[in-house]
Order: structure tokens, then C-alpha cells, then sequence
């Protein structure tokens, strides 16, 4: 299937009977889950869970570079899986309860299994758990969505640091099957770091350009986007420093270089202030420093509470705000969802929030 040409379909673009599908499914939600009795009616797991989930089974995991797995899940009975397009991720329910969103890198066109990558973090229990999974354990898995598309254009330029490379690698596999003018360049600490390099050179070994950092030293970020032509898109995944490099990059915008990112770490704080969250459950008072999340804080007193992307965008960090204004900086709660909530991965208070936990 040519990604760049075809109509997105059933997750991105919803056709009439998934609408009609979504609008039952709100139904229902409103009577077991935001209704008087939902409580009886949905007892209270550790996660709450609304919307479309699957129930996955591990059928694969790969050591595909040094602190890397590449995790592959099917359904038990081997139906076919919702269909995505280069660029979707899954959020991915840990046998423990965590919630995690990886961004799937396998072949859109294979709607038998999906393919995570994970890099395993030094604290990073999510990751931990993900890399002791073994082949029948079964996942909760929900997606997948889609909020890094992949679009047509007349060239791409690819940059990808690490294990930002899985959205990036479909994407170049698309590019490359459409026959498109395509360019990655790939970094990382180590060539035995970076997973998936030698099926990405086999695509084609002259537009692809491994740049380990112990080999190539730092990467020049302005140099690397020096190779994008004018009205090029430019795709990257990566680390928050290449990120916010690539954007300090001042031809980008001058070139009309369109410039698509993704983050896999959280955004840096920007102009936040003192304040403090008091935990009602607990009675425990929190400060929050002005360069870091309600997030952070509250973890170092209560670790078990629940986050995903840590980028205002998944919502499995909403927490009920009891008191307080709440300076909104998610890309999720709309309406009157901003009058009772905040997603504390991104959002800040002005001086002071009682939150529900
Ligand atoms: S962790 Fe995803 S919105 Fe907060």
C-alpha cells in the first residue's frame, strides 16, 4: 500500500459505521463508567480503561541492539489487528499495570502482528517489565492512534537519534516503496546501540547515513538539516536537545522546510513557577520546582502513580483537581473537562492544587 497516496482509513479518518460504533461506545461509557452507578457497575481497576482495547499475546522478543527489544504481539487467535499508518503508536499496559505508549515499526502492511522496539532505561520500570516479557505472555494493548503523520511531500528528510528511530523507520520504508526522494540520517551513542540499521541500509545503502557519535563525534544538528532541499519535509525523532536544536535551525523556516517532530523524552519546563500540590487522599504536601513537572513531584512520594507519554497527549495522567486554578498545557481535556482536571505530565498550577490522589 502506497501511505503517501491512500486515504487514511479506520483509526485516523473514521468511516460512517465507525462513527456510528464510537457514538454506542460513548453511550455505554456514560451508563458504566461517568454514570451514578458506575462504580457498581465498573468496579475500579488500577488503570481506568475507556475506549477500544485489544488483548495481545507476545509472540516474539529480539535483542536488537545493545539495552534494546523488539517485542512483536498477535492476537491468540492470529485475526487480523486494527490497521495503522507510519508514524502510530500503541499504548501497551505492562503485566503490572503501567501504561506505556512505543511507536510501532513494523510493516503497516502486516495486519497479522505489531512490532515494538524498547529501550531498556537505567530507571525505567516500564521498560524493565517490558524486557522480561516472554513469548505467550498476554498485554492489554490500546490503539493504535496516531499523532505523528506521515505526509505526502515532494523530498524527506529523515533524522532520527536512537531508539527515535522507530516512528522513522516506517516512514522510510513508505518513502522508499513510493519511490520518493528520501534521505535518513541516523545517530546514536554507539553503531551496537542503534537498533534496526542494517534493514534500514538494505532500503538503500546512499540515502542512508549511520553517524554514531563515538565514531562521528556530536552531531552537527545545522548540518545535518543543511541536506534537506527547499520545501522538503523534515521528520525527526529524537532526543529533546536535537529536537529543540533542529528548531534553532534558522533556514528551516526561511527554506519553507516543513518540519514534523516527535519527542520519546518529555519537553523541558518553559516559564513555570514555584508552586504546591497538596495529595487530598494523603494529606501530604508537595513543591514543585519551577523547572519540573506536577509529575516528577508527586513520584518522589507516591511512585506508583499513574503517566504514559509525559507529553500532555495520551491522557493516562488526568487527575481530579479539588481545588485550585490549573494553568492547562495538555493537548487533551477540552471544555468543561478543564474545570475538574489536569493532565500533571504537563500542566501547572498558579500557586496552589488540592489533586484527587
Ligand atoms: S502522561 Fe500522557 S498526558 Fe500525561
Amino acid at each position: 500500500m502506497n501511505y503517501l497516496t491512500a486515504p487514511l482509513t479506520d483509526v485516523d479518518n473514521p468511516t460512517r459505521t465507525l462513527q456510528a460504533m464510537g457514538r454506542v461506545a460513548r453511550g455505554y461509557s456514560r451508563i458504566f463508567a461517568e454514570g451514578r452507578h458506575a462504580d457498581r457497575l465498573s468496579p475500579s481497576g488500577h488503570i481506568r480503561r475507556t475506549g477500544f482495547d485489544l488483548r495481545l499475546m507476545v509472540t516474539g522478543s529480539e535483542g536488537v541492539a545493545d539495552g534494546v527489544r523488539a517485542i512483536t504481539l498477535c492476537r491468540p487467535d492470529r485475526t487480523p489487528l486494527p490497521r495503522w499508518t507510519p508514524g502510530a503508536h500503541i499504548d501497551v499496559f505492562t503485566p503490572q499495570g503501567r501504561q506505556r505508549h512505543y511507536s510501532l515499526t513494523g510493516d503497516p502492511a502486516d495486519v497479522g502482528s505489531y512490532r515494538i522496539a524498547i529501550r531498556r532505561l537505567p530507571d525505567g520500570t516500564g521498560s524493565v517489565e517490558m524486557h522480561r516479557l516472554r513469548v505467550g505472555d498476554l498485554l492489554t494493548v490500546r490503539g493504535p492512534r496516531n499523532a505523528f503523520n506521515f505526509a505526502a511531500a515532494p523530498s524527506y528528510l529523515f533524522l532520527a537519534g536512537g531508539i527515535g528511530i522507530t516512528p522513522i523507520a516506517p516512514m522510510v520504508r513508505a518513502a522508499a516503496a513510493a519511490g520518493a526522494e528520501w534521505r535518513l540520517i541516523y545517530t546514536g551513542a554507539s553503531r551496537a546501540s542503534m537498533p534496526f540499521v542494517d534493514e534500514l541500509v538494505a532500503l538503500d545503502s546512499s540515502r542512508v547515513e549511520v553517524r554514531p557519535d563515538d565514531e562521528c563525534g556530536t552531531p552537527d544538528v545545522a548540518e545535518m538539516v543543511s541536506h534537506a532541499s527547499a520545501r522538503a519535509a523534515v521528520y525527526l525523532c529524537g532526543p529533546t536537545g536535537m529536537l529543540d536544536a533542529v528548531r534553532s535551525v534558522r533556514d528551516v523556516a526561511a527554506a519553507g522546510i516543513e518540519l514534523h517532530s516527535e519527542r520519546f523524552s518529555p519537553p523541558p519546563v518553559v516559564g513555570g513557577q514555584r508552586f504546591t500540590v497538596a495529595l487530598a487522599r494523603t494529606g501530604t504536601e508537595v513543591e514543585v520546582a519551577a523547572d519540573e513537572t506536577v509529575l516528577e513531584a508527586v513520584r518522589r512520594v507516591k511512585p506508583d502513580v499513574r503517566y504514559s507519554c509525559r507529553q500532555g497527549f495520551c491522557g493516562a495522567c488526568r487527575v481530579r483537581v479539588l481545588d485550585g486554578e490549573v494553568d492547562h498545557r495538555d493537548r487533551v481535556l477540552i471544555g468543561e473537562q478543564r474545570d475538574d482536571s489536569m493532565m500533571i505530565c504537563v500542566s501547572r498550577a498558579a500557586d496552589r492544587a488540592v489533586l484527587d490522589l
